[in-house]
């Protein structure tokens, strides 16, 4: 069994843009510029954009937090959207999910300047991966699919078994994962909470991409010898024996799971570090855009 290491990739690829940023400061052009906005005081989403925003520092991106109240109106956060998509400084930004309930996500993600979406959810940037486009893809399915690529494993022909079809994660992973390339070219299910016999799924799967959210839902019985594991939940149980009160663990129950497996991602230190390493790539990938227009 092999772990697959998103820390250590995370780490790698962080290096890279670091090494870009600097020859960009050097030719005195101006860095990327990173923006999120995050409203209201939900626990883990602080946590995230905190860390969003500490790797920006780390790596000489420049980064704005703008942190609203929890009683923003959705007419007051659009206009937040439309200065970020009018402000020429910010080449890319994010808005935190999710929002609080009074505030129709849907439409603050319309909002969003296409060009500068660099989480990749406009459905602009979203039809565009589906057709194979140049465009931003989400942060945590290009984590996945550069984790795959930097370990060499091979998906062309293998089943994949998707859990969970959320915009952010299923979804657009189970397309990514059958279409042409390497990675690629795979057979996908794209299993949810409505499929019927998912063990049945499960055990005919080579690769099992779980993105449901609950707690050690994958158990060991579940999957065949050899299968490769990407575990992108990432759930606080509470915990009163720990200093922050919780503990984080993702679907899979990684004891007895990893004995069987030839590939597994750990969580924490599997998926999450290369969601925030992607953004950056694409915070990257939006000033390099901006400076070729
Ligand atoms: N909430 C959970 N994951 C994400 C993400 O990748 N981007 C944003 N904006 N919000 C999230």
């Amino acid at each position: 069994m092999e772990i697959l290491d998103g820390k250590k990739v995370s780490n790698q690829i962080k290096e890279e843009i670091t090494v870009k940023v600097a020859k960009m400061k050097q030719r005195g052009e101006k860095v990327p510029h990173l923006a999120a906005v995050l409203v209201g005081n939900d626990g883990a989403s602080l946590t995230y954009v905190g860390s969003k925003v500490r790797s920006c520092k780390k790596i000489g991106f420049e980064s704005t937090l703008i942190h609203l109240p929890e009683e923003t109106t959705q007419e007051e956060l659009l206009k937040q959207v439309d200065q970020l998509n009018n402000d020429p400084d910010i080449d890319g930004y994010i808005v935190q999910l999710p929002l609080p309930k009074h505030i129709d996500e849907e439409k603050v993600l319309m909002a969003v300047d296409p060009d500068k979406d660099v989480d990749g959810f406009h459905p602009t940037n979203f039809g565009k991966m589906a057709l194979d486009m140049e465009t931003f893809i989400s942060a945590t399915p290009f984590g996945i699919m550069e984790l795959l690529k930097r370990y060499q494993i091979e998906t062309e022909g293998k089943h994949t078994v998707v859990i969970g079809r959320s915009h952010i994660v299923g979804r657009p992973i189970s397309i990514l994962m059958s279409q042409k390339g390497n990675p690629g070219n795979s057979t996908v299910t794209l299993a949810h909470s409505r499929t019927k016999n998912l063990k049945e799924l499960t055990l005919q799967a080579d690769i099992v991409i779980s993105a449901l959210g609950v707690p050690k839902f994958l158990k060991a019985d579940m999957v065949k010898d050899d299968v490769t594991i990407i575990d992108v939940g990432i759930t606080r149980v509470p915990d009163e024996t720990r200093e922050k009160g919780y503990y984080i663990t993702g679907d899979v129950d990684y004891e007895n799971v990893s004995k069987k497996a030839s590939y597994i991602t750990p969580v924490p230190g599997g998926v999450g570090p290369m969601t925030i390493a992607m953004l950056l790539k694409n915070t990257l990938l939006a000033r390099e855009r901006h400076n070729a227009q």
